[in-house]
């Protein structure tokens, strides 16, 4: 059986935990065969640490021709200009930094569609994408997503700033930001991929609607997200455990990554 060969763009937390399962759990259906990192010394020192050693890329393009499966784990900044080319060369590809792609995604699709390569996005750090991607073949009405963050979470951060938010002392939850998925993205970049990701699947980021609040009591990340749609009300709660090497990112995020790579080898596919 032809074995799918992967190259991982991006060795830092979701890269390598994403190595280290493609050779451990999808040894059978899958070869992972180049790393290429920015700073090739990660993607050396990633390379180190595997049993079966993939190639360490010296550029993107030359990862891409040793690949047919791509996962871009790189960054916001890089990553719609690697999903370009990778989808340019007819390779598949799945996309970890969603919220950089938002804006282009229109456009990788066209490509996609003309190169015949695919685009995963996995849910990444929420759930309820199975909902609202089923809710959607009806018609959504409203999604709302409610990020909870600890307050320590909101320090420094340049909007919390600009609108001298005082956040010193709070004793019940308070809401620092309401508008668009598109305004979200552009004043908190860290929430850039949970928003992205909820209006590629759904209603698109101008429509879908986020709240963002600062809370006393929580120690962890929460996203609750709401769908309201011609087949019911959708309601899920995502309590977030962070990534041991990254503190910005979630562990779900990684194992949804895993189940996305799982759903593309199986000839099984559960869920929406
Ligand atoms: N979809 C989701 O829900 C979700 C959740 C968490 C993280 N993410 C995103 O996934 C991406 C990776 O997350 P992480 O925690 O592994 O980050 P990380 O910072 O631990 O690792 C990123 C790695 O990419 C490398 N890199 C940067 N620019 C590059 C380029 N142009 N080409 C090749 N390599 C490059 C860096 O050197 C680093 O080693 C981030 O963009 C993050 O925002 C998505």
């Amino acid at each position: 059986m032809h074995k799918v060969r992967i190259g991982i763009v991006g060795c830092g937390a979701i890269g390598s935990s994403l190595a280290q399962a493609i050779l451990s759990d999808f040894s059978e259906r899958a070869r992972l065969v180049a790393l290429f990192d920015i700073d090739s010394r990660k993607a050396r020192k990633l390379c180190r640490r595997l049993k079966h050693r993939p190639a360490v890329a010296s550029t993107l393009g030359t990862l891409i021709r040793q690949s047919d499966f791509v996962v871009e784990a790189a960054g916001a900044s890089c990553a719609s200009g690697i999903a370009q080319r990778v989808i340019s060369a007819a390779k598949d590809i799945m996309i970890m930094s969603v919220g950089g792609v938002l804006r282009d995604y229109p456009r990788l699709c066209e490509l996609a569609k003309k190169k015949g390569s695919r685009i995963f996005i996995p849910s990444g750090a929420i759930s309820g994408i199975d909902g609202l991607r089923a809710a959607g073949c009806g018609t959504i009405k409203k999604v709302i997503l409610t990020t909870r963050k600890p307050v320590v979470a909101f320090r420094g951060v340049p909007y919390v700033m600009r609108k001298k938010l005082s956040l010193e002392g709070i004793t019940s939850d308070k809401i620092i930001f309401e508008g668009s998925a598109l305004e979200a993205i552009k004043y908190f970049p860290q929430n850039i991929n949970v928003a992205a990701t909820l209006s590629i699947a759904g209603i698109g980021p101008r429509r879908t609607r986020v709240r963002i609040v600062a809370s006393p009591k929580i120690n962890r990340n929460i996203h609750e997200v709401r769908i309201e749609s011609t087949a019911g009300v959708i309601v899920s709660r995502t309590e977030n455990v962070i990534h041991p090497s990254n503190p910005k990112t979630s562990y779900l995020a990684v194992l949804s990554a895993l189940a996305t790579l799982k759903g593309m080898l199986d000839s099984v596919n559960v869920g929406t």
